[in-house]
């Protein structure tokens, strides 16, 4: 009795707590949706915090009143997106977090643009016109608190892609220490000088870098040796013919993107196996990748994820290449969890790429060449099930034979359901060949045998009873009638 009254004492106090909860949030939101009649508020779409400009036509950047008089809003996000603004100006004192500016028409930035934003976090300036000339340190100076320029405390993220950035300029990112990602896809860098590179370096707290579409061949020695946090790591879409070997100085990254390189082969023992603790790779679109070497991705214990797909030249994919032998010479494998080898040029997929394809969650090995025969038997008895039971198993059925020509056109599924016994190439059953020549030799020679022993015996008799001396005689006499001509 006593514990029911407690029991119902405690529910009664958590409906008052939760409606006291869902009060206070009511208030809030009210207090935050007021949309003020200012200029701002009158062009954009003002609630909840957020100014939302994107997409309105809006040509030049508000005045610093304007912006002054948003104080009373409490903006924590500015959407300013989407509109053929040109330049950049200063913005006034607002407890803005999120600031959007992408995909406007942005060349110039006044120098402190930013400065009294003390609480920004996320600074979008993507897909703009920004050159190197057009940003130097004072664009990004940090608010100004008392003696002189501060770092921005809150700083997590900048996003300057698709811009127009050859080089960074010197301590460009001096103000922003706590900066966690930095997004310079899309940007013709084309090869990262020293003063480029210390901006970069210098982010010691960086976990994600984007480098995509910047045109970079090589990656300087030293560009990751400080960022001893970095995890997330994008350098698809270069020009990168081997594995960068600066890779050896990002141990703790935990992601790898390397689509779209013009790389021929992954050979054993690069810079990948230094990244014990990547769990996901992504190798796909890479047009002229033909061969993968065993051992290629040796080391990788912790890999979960592969995509190793649309490689439409990938022919020799070595069964060992995701396999390495630890201190005890023990063969191990990674823990596939996701392993995508769709759209390549393989003939078949072999049983030994995993060590346990129970564990495969979700897997796409579709479009490929297949050569329908009993070296892929075990596609069709094994993989068909797993896959199948797979909650993404459309593709499934897009797994199609292109050989023997008898079996052109179906799809292992159709294999499966009809339990299908795969025969061996040709070229194999050749090897059975010699046990039919041998006998086929043994029966020639008996036949041989049973033949010429008449024959032999008749010859005999004949020498016996002087025929073939008759013969001898009669050809020396034509013997001798030469030498008489
Ligand atoms: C945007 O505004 C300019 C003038 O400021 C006008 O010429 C143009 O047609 C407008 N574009 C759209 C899509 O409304
Ligand atoms: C800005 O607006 C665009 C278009 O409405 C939207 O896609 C985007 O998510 C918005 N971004 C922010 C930070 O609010
Ligand atoms: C900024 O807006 C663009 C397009 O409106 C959107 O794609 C992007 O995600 C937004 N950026 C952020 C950080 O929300
Ligand atoms: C890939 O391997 C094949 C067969 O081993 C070889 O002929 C070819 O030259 C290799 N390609 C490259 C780019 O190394
Ligand atoms: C990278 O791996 C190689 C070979 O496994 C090893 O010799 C080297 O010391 C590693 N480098 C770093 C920086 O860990
Ligand atoms: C695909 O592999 C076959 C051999 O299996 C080869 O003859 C063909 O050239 C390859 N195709 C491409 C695009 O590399
Ligand atoms: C795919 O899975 C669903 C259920 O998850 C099952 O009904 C369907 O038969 C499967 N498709 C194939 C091709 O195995
Ligand atoms: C397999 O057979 C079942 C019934 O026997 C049929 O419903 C299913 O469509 C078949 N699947 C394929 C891929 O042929």
């Amino acid at each position: 009795m006593f514990l029911y009254n407690l029991f119902r004492l405690s529910a009664v106090l958590i409906i008052l707590v939760t409606i006291k909860l869902s009060l206070t949030q009511e208030d809030v939101g009210t207090e935050t949706t007021d949309a003020p009649s200012t200029t701002i508020c009158s062009l954009c779409a003002c609630a909840d915090g957020v100014v939302n400009c994107a997409n309105l036509n809006i040509t030049s950047l508000f005045e610093i009143p304007d912006w002054d008089a948003l104080k009373d809003f409490n903006p924590i996000t500015a959407n300013l997106s989407l509109n053929p603004i040109t330049a950049v100006t200063r913005i006034s004192k607002l407890p803005i977090q999120v600031l959007n500016l992408s995909y406007c028409e942005i060349s110039s930035l006044e120098d402190g643009s930013f400065l009294y934003l003390e609480d920004l976090m996320v600074l979008d300036l993507s897909n703009n016109k920004i050159s190197t000339a057009a940003i130097n340190r004072k664009v990004f100076v940090g608010p100004l608190t008392g003696g002189g320029p501060e770092d921005f405390k809150r700083m997590q993220s900048l996003n300057l892609a698709n811009n127009d950035l050859h080089t960074l300029p010197q301590d460009i990112f001096m103000f922003m220490p706590t900066l966690t990602s930095l997004d310079l896809s899309g940007n013709p860098l084309a090869y990262i000088d020293q003063v480029t590179m210390g901006s970069i370096s210098d982010l010691k707290n960086l976990r994600e870098l984007r480098l995509s579409g910047c045109d970079l061949e090589t990656l300087p020695d030293g560009l990751l040796r400080r960022q001893r946090k970095l995890r997330h790591l994008d350098l698809s879409n270069n020009r990168f013919t081997t594995i960068p070997l600066v890779l050896r100085e990002a141990p703790n990254l935990v992601y790898l993107n390397l689509d779209r390189i013009p790389m021929q082969t992954l050979e054993a023992n690069t810079a990948l196996s230094n990244l014990t603790k990547l769990q996901e790779l992504s190798m796909s679109r890479l047009s002229r990748l033909q061969n993968i070497s065993a051992g290629a991705l040796a080391g990788l214990s912790d890999l979960t994820i592969l995509r190793l797909n649309y490689n439409p030249r990938l022919t020799n994919l070595n069964p060992d290449f995701m396999v390495w032998k630890n201190e005890d010479d023990e063969e191990m494998w990674p823990n596939i969890k996701e392993l995508y080898l769709n759209n390549n040029n393989l003939s078949g997929i072999d049983s030994g790429l995993l060590d346990s394809w129970k564990d495969l969650v979700t897997g796409d090995f579709s479009t490929n060449p297949f050569n329908c025969d009993c070296n892929n038997q075990w596609m069709v008895d094994v993989l068909v099930p797993v896959l199948s039971g797979m909650p993404t198993n459309a593709t499934i059925n897009s797994m199609v034979c292109k050989k023997p020509s008898d079996l052109r056109g179906l799809t292992f599924a159709q294999l499966y359901n009809t339990s299908k016994i795969l025969v061996c190439p040709e070229s194999e059953s050749i090897s059975d060949l010699p046990m039919v020549s041998n006998m086929a030799i043994i029966l020639g020679i008996m036949i041989g045998i049973v033949v010429t022993f008449p024959i032999v015996l008749v010859l005999v008799l004949l020498w016996r009873k002087g025929y073939f001396s008759k013969m001898r005689g009669t050809k020396y006499h034509s013997d001798d009638e030469n030498e008489d001509l």
